[in-house]
């Protein structure tokens, strides 16, 4: 990690954000190379998500939203983490990712100071690792009352036991922990000049949210049927407690959502008879309109393996992580993550890398709608013609077995919502007679992706360190950012192969302008050309393009008009003819 940072930093890929005033934690830049790099990511997502299929449509939604969708969606409530202070340092740490250890703890009731009479009554404890002598304790125990104004603290009321598997001390320190208490992720912001808590906004901790609240809005005007989705990028916002591992926990970040909204299971068993469920492991091919939710979600989760594989992330690379009953969210029926295998993973008893969430793909059953249904007292149901009409040919049995799974599932949904049982059991009754009228609240697939934690994996995986030859012929180790062309900053590089000849310099120019509306083309005239490559390997170009003496026609006519093109991983150089140098690059990036 350190040599991607120390790259990172010196290619212009990423900079601390604000580093002239010693940083801000959290937040980071991303130089010329870093800002294309993204850009690619972003775009190419859109284009696979959005542009290539006839059943996804694009939103651009405001970062800050009215607070209620916040309640709505249980982002105020449930949206903190347990965390927990360092008594020594303050530091703060995620209570669930203190790593647990065992030694002897070493108790105090207080500390006197003698001279100025002064006592502190605060009680304190320290863990320090078995066979180390208590010394150490005492150390960070009068550390601790001199923070508390006591000059030359006495210690009081020392005890001492052995623990084990403790989470109460500070892994870096051995200090006492205070007790977990609850920290809200959001940013506050105040909306209008005055700071009151009627003002109170917030910037947005995921960009979904206004994809569900815009739900009706979209459905409108895309003239698009369940089952379609809504994409959208942005950025989100969460004063994480601890950010850390470069880029991957950030508090500033960018999200790529899609929500994908299905018909409820019940609605496709009336319209198709029956409801097809995965069959086999692996992608299950072009979507079915007798899909159920669980099939939806393992296209998706297939769908999005195969977008990074697309992108260069190799599979290997990749783990597909399915959220055991205890982790998922009340709401959810299965969540998959994709994991990438970061150097900076954790590793299993194999020692292999267990890898760090990239994007989760989570069937998040009806929730979202239903709950902005009742928070904003407006429907959120579609109309299914469809389903209107198979519903009147099915037998009354087969009306009201469907109708009773129905209202089972959303008078559970209501239940935990909050509602009173009674009313739970009339809106869920209600929500059945709905359904047999050809109405329902559509149920929603979430592939959520992270673009920075995508950019990093990205540089991560390009980061190699192999042996070229130098101008001599002569083998020399050199830094190779192996990005794909499809997501690669700059697609080519064009050399003249010496500054000083006009000639080439005015050819050189001339390929540049061919290719530059078609492709991000870098020029570059200076230094050997050895050095020139070398750079341009540094910043992950894939395709070198130099204009020799050949071009000119001075090893003759054959050759007039062609240059070399040059392959950053093979380091092949093969001549092609100027005129299809455009169309030649443009398929290799595509
Ligand atoms: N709407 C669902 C949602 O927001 P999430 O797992 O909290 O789910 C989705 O976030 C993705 O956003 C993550 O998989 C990750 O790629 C990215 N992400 C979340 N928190 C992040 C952070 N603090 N820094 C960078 N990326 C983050």
């Amino acid at each position: 990690m350190e040599k991607i940072v120390s790259l990172s930093k010196r290619r212009g890929f990423i900079f601390q954000s604000s580093e002239v005033y010693g940083g801000l934690n959290g937040f980071w830049d991303y130089g010329p190379l870093g800002a294309e790099l993204k850009r690619n990511i972003k775009e190419c997502w859109w284009r696979s998500m959005t542009q290539l299929r006839d059943d996804v449509v694009g939103l651009e939604a405001s970062i800050i939203m009215h607070p209620r969708i916040w309640e709505a969606s249980g982002h105020t409530s449930t949206f903190s983490d347990l965390m927990v202070d360092c008594l020594l340092t303050k530091k703060r740490f995620r209570a669930d990712q203190v790593e647990p250890q065992s030694g002897i703890a070493y108790f105090y009731t207080g500390a006197t100071e003698s001279t100025q009479g002064k006592e502190s009554k605060d009680a304190f404890s320290v863990l320090v690792p078995r066979g180390k002598p208590p010394e150490s304790a005492r150390y960070a125990a009068r550390n601790f009352y001199q923070q508390r104004g006591l000059e030359n603290p006495v210690l009081l009321g020392e005890r001492s036991e052995p623990v084990e598997n403790t989470i109460r001390y500070n892994p870096e320190n051995g200090s006492l922990l205070t007790e977990p208490r609850p920290f809200n992720l959001m940013l506050k912001t105040y909306v209008g000049p005055v700071e009151s808590a009627d003002n109170v906004a917030y910037l947005r901790p995921e960009t979904a949210q206004a994809i569900f609240a815009q739900f009706k809005n979209v459905l409108e005007v895309s003239r698009q049927k369940v089952p379609f989705g809504i994409a959208q990028v942005g950025k989100a916002f969460r004063n994480e407690i601890n950010p850390r591992n470069f880029t991957f926990r950030s508090r500033e970040f960018e999200q790529m959502e899609l929500e994908f909204f299905i018909r409820p299971d019940e609605a496709v068993e009336a319209i198709h008879g029956s409801v097809a469920k995965p069959a086999a492991a692996g992608h299950p091919g072009e979507p079915q309109p007798n899909w159920g939710w669980q099939i939806w979600h393992q296209y998706w989760v297939e769908e999005r393996l195969r977008f990074y594989e697309n992108i260069g992330l190799p599979r290997n690379s990749l783990v597909e992580y399915w959220q055991k009953a205890d982790e998922l969210a009340h709401y959810a029926r299965a969540t998959v993550d994709i994991l990438y295998k970061f150097p900076f993973s954790k590793r299993d008893d194999k020692g292999e890398l267990m890898g760090e969430e990239l994007e989760g793909v989570a069937a998040r059953s009806d929730f979202d709608l239903s709950q902005h249904q009742r928070f904003a007292g407006k429907p959120m149901t579609v109309f299914d013609e469809e389903l209107k009409t198979a519903w009147s040919k099915l037998s009354a049995e087969k009306q009201s077995e469907l109708s009773e799974r129905y209202f089972q599932a959303r008078a559970k949904y209501l239940t935990k919502a909050g509602e009173p049982a009674e009313k739970a059991e009339k809106l869920g009754r209600a929500d059945a007679d709905l359904l047999a009228k050809g109405y329902y609240v559509p149920h929603v697939i979430e592939p959520s992706a992270g673009v920075d934690r995508l950019a990093l994996a990205l540089i991560c995986n390009a980061y190699c360190e192999d042996q070229a030859p130098d101008d001599k012929g002569k083998l020399e180790s050199r830094v190779v950012m192996k990005l794909h062309p499809r997501i690669a900053p700059t697609k080519v590089a064009v050399f003249p192969l010496l500054k000083n000849k006009p000639e080439l310099v005015k050819k050189a120019k001339e390929v540049r302008d061919l290719l530059r509306s078609h492709m991000t083309v870098f020029y570059d005239e200076a230094g050997a050309i050895g050095r020139r490559y070398r750079r341009q390997d540094e910043a992950g170009t894939p395709y070198g393009v130099t204009v020799d003496f050949e071009t000119l026609g001075e090893q003759g006519p054959d050759l007039k008009d062609t240059v070399t093109l040059r392959d950053r991983d093979a380091m092949t150089q093969e001549r092609v003819r100027i005129s299809e140098l455009r169309a030649l690059l443009s398929a290799k990036i595509r």
